[in-house]
Parts: C-alpha cells; structure tokens; sequence
C-alpha cells in the first residue's frame, strides 16, 4: 500500500533497530481517511472468505480493524487486556509477554462474541514477536471458530511473528512489510 509507506516515511520515527514509533498514524493518532483505505483492502483480500466476525486486540488494533468490519458488513471484536469485574468469568483468556512494555499481560474474549459458527479474519496494527497474535490465534482455536486469516498493517519482517504465524498454515497479508530499521532508516521489502 504505497499511501501507508508514504504516511510511515514522513511520520515513523526509528527509535532504533528493532522499534519504531508510529504514533502519528497508529498508536496515538489516526488518519482516518487512510484508516478507511487500510480497511478497504484488508476487505479486498479476504472478500470470498465469508468472514463473520473481525476480532482485534485493545487499542491500536481497533481503528483498522473497525474499518476492515465496516467494510466488510460484520461486526469487529476486540479482544479486551485485563480482567474486570465485569468481565464474563468463563471468557478465553490466553497470557502474553508484550515486547515494547516489557509485562506481560491477560487478554481475553467473552465466549458470547466468538463460537465455532464463525469465520474469523483476525486484524491487527504491528506484528513484531508475535506474542500478543500468537495469544489470539490460541483464544480463536480454542472458541472452535474458523480463523480464515490474519491482516497485519506493518509486519516487521525481521522478527519472527509474522513467519512464525505463517509456519503455522495461517494465511498472514500484511500492507507494508519492513525488513530493516538499521542505520534510522526505514527500509520496505520489494
Ligand atoms: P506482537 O505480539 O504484536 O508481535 O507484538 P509484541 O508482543 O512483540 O509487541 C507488543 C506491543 O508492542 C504491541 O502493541 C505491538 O504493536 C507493539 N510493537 C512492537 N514493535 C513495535 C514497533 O516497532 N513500533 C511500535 N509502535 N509498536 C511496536 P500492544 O501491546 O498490542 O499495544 P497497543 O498499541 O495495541 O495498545
Ligand atoms: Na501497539
Ligand atoms: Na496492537
């Protein structure tokens, strides 16, 4: 997606080889003309695959994703971080170790918001270890429902995640891949 590259050039920050920050276009704020495109063609992608339910993980999963559900008629699920009191008791709840807060935290869906009816495409902002995708594909498995795929908007190609998800039998699309942060430099695959 050539508009995304363009927005991560301009506004990404390499922090340093193995992280950049994107908070002026994923994780503190949104364009949402550009959101609504990322939806667009996540919705291209996974069209034929009779998805009936999006599922992401709180917070910077939700803009995308909620644009890939607009766009595709279903509603988007969004996986919650920690248990509440209000929290449903026998929710899926799966542990995960975040790579950027260096905790690890639970994250969990209600079982009224994914059965084995559904077909799920699962959206999320970064992929980097894949820790916390790793922890939602188990909860998604573990619900009986069909996971057609994964959308990711920027993959880190030099961590493992997204392979990691691959080597599974999962179809992962990504928009932008990036292969390399060295040197504070932004560098794409192709
Ligand atoms: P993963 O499982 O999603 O691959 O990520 P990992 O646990 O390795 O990292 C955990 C968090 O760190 C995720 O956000 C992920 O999006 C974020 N992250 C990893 N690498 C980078 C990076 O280079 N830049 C930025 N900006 N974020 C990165 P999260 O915990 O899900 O938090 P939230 O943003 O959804 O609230
Ligand atoms: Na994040
Ligand atoms: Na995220």
């Amino acid at each position: 997606m050539e508009a995304l590259k363009q927005r991560i050039l301009e506004e990404g920050i390499v922090i340093s080889d193995q992280v950049l920050k994107l908070d002026g276009l994923l994780n503190h704020q949104v364009d949402p003309e550009l959101t609504m495109q990322m939806g667009k063609e996540f919705a291209a992608r996974f069209r034929e695959e009779g998805v009936t339910r999006v599922v992401t993980v709180e917070s910077s999963g939700i803009p995308a994703a909620f644009a890939t559900a607009y766009e595709l008629g279903v509603p988007l699920v969004f996986a919650r971080r920690k248990k509440t009191l209000l929290a449903d008791p026998d929710a899926l709840c799966e542990r995960v170790p975040s790579f950027t807060k260096g905790i690890v935290t639970d994250i969990l869906i209600s079982r009224q918001y994914i059965s084995e009816n559904d077909r799920i495409l699962f959206i999320d902002d970064i992929i980097a270890n894949g820790d916390a995708a790793r922890g939602v594909v188990k909860i998604i498995q573990r619900s009986g429902a069909e996971l057609v795929g994964v959308g990711i908007v920027v993959e880190k190609s030099f961590q493992a995640g997204g392979r990691a998800i691959r080597e599974q039998g999962i179809r992962l699309e990504s928009l932008v891949r990036i292969m390399s942060l060295n040197d504070g430099k932004v560098t794409f695959e192709d």
